[in-house]
């Protein structure tokens, strides 16, 4: 109902308001069809598991058991955090009943989890890191959870999941939920990137920035230069030159959710190089590089190993890492430059 007298501010604002997730997923879609419906459910679902860690997290300090670890070691190697595992529940529970999501594979669980009553008809699979940057946790800065969905291709006879070791770009949605001063969930399905903001008052994410597009430069370059002394000499020469070249600045947040949010609106590029002891470096491919570069692609970004595209790679195992060099396209390009030169020489 529209007031004539209806101030168009107000309008505005009650229809931004409306544009929620899984509005905006039809809207993207420009479909009502069966699977469009399925994306904007699974979404949706994202949605809420997004909300349950956002609010255990805004309360962890006085929750008895939130912070700290669990004493056990993850498959990666990794001491786990208390939130690292409920965040790796909440999203199996949030797709429970939904007969949306047959398989979930996760940073903290060996192999995916299936979930039965889903599987006859559920032909979606979500790949999600459930907390990334734990090391933040307890000194409560920023951190993140990072998903991905791809179509189960076969009947998964054996359990193992085999058809999703395959490249980034059978990836049908990324995206990361980022637990900052407000809590903001960022996804791509295709056609575009798109930022919402939870609205606490609401319960609701609230579209913010539309069809975002990285600077094809930016001042920033992210990376743990506490490495310095275990790269190859090419990373080492990149480092060496944005020290001698006026115009970049350093920025490391321990979170690389974190750290690919500020690229993404302003600029510049994160790297984890491999070292020489770990030439495949330290991020994993199927849950935190390929759905961030899906999103850096479709933002007009670009994400490499240092030679290869990332959306290229074809992973040997769930867990498979690379290294990861993601951001603006001139800056990508240039620390490639330097993997180029070395390797002529
Ligand atoms: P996770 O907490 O999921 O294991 O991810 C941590 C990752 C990434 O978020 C961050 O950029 C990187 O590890 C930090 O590693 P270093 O402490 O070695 O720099
Ligand atoms: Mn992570
Ligand atoms: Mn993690």
């Amino acid at each position: 109902m529209t007031d004539v007298g209806q101030p168009l501010a107000q309008e505005h604002t009650l229809d931004r308001d409306c544009t929620t997730l899984s509005r905006h997923v039809l809207e993207q879609l420009r479909s009502f069809s069966a699977e469009a419906q399925d994306l904007s459910a699974i979404m949706n679902r994202i949605a809420l598991a997004a909300k349950l860690i956002s609010r255990r997290l805004s309360r962890a300090g006085l929750v008895e058991g939130a912070l700290g670890f669990t004493g056990n070691v993850n498959v990666q190697g990794e001491s786990v955090k208390k939130m690292d595992l409920y965040a790796n529940d909440v999203f199996i529970s949030v797709f429970k009943q939904s007969g949306l999501i047959c398989r979930l594979a996760s940073e903290e669980m060996e192999k995916p989890y299936y979930i039965p009553e889903n599987c006859p008809i559920g032909r979606y699979t979500l790949l999600y890191d459930p907390i990334d940057g734990s090391s933040n946790i307890d000194v409560n800065l920023n951190i993140g959870s990072i998903f991905a969905i791809r179509k189960q291709e076969g009947d998964d006879i054996e359990g193992d999941a085999r058809d999703l070791l395959q490249d980034g770009h059978r990836q049908i949605a990324a995206g990361y939920i980022l637990y900052g001063p407000s809590t903001m969930l960022i996804y791509s399905i295709g056609t575009g990137v798109h930022a919402f903001v939870l609205d606490p008052s609401l319960g609701e994410f609230i579209l913010a920035n539309e069809n975002i597009q990285v600077p094809n430069h930016g001042p920033v370059y992210s990376t743990n230069e506490g490495n310095f002394w275990q790269w190859e000499e090419s990373i080492r020469d990149y480092i060496r030159y944005v020290h001698r070249h006026e115009g970049y600045t350093a920025r490391y947040s321990g979170a690389l959710v974190g750290d690919f949010h500020r690229i993404l609106f302003q600029g510049g590029v994160f790297l984890y190089p491999g070292t020489v002891k770990k030439p495949e470096g330290k991020l994993r491919l199927l849950y935190e590089s390929a759905p961030l570069a899906f999103l850096m692609e479709q933002a007009g970004g670009k994400a490499s190993t240092g030679t290869e595209s990332i959306l290229d790679v074809v992973p040997d195992a769930i867990h498979t890492r690379t290294p990861l060099i993601i951001g603006s396209k001139e800056d990508v390009a240039l620390v490639e430059s330097f993997i180029q030169e070395r390797a002529r020489t």
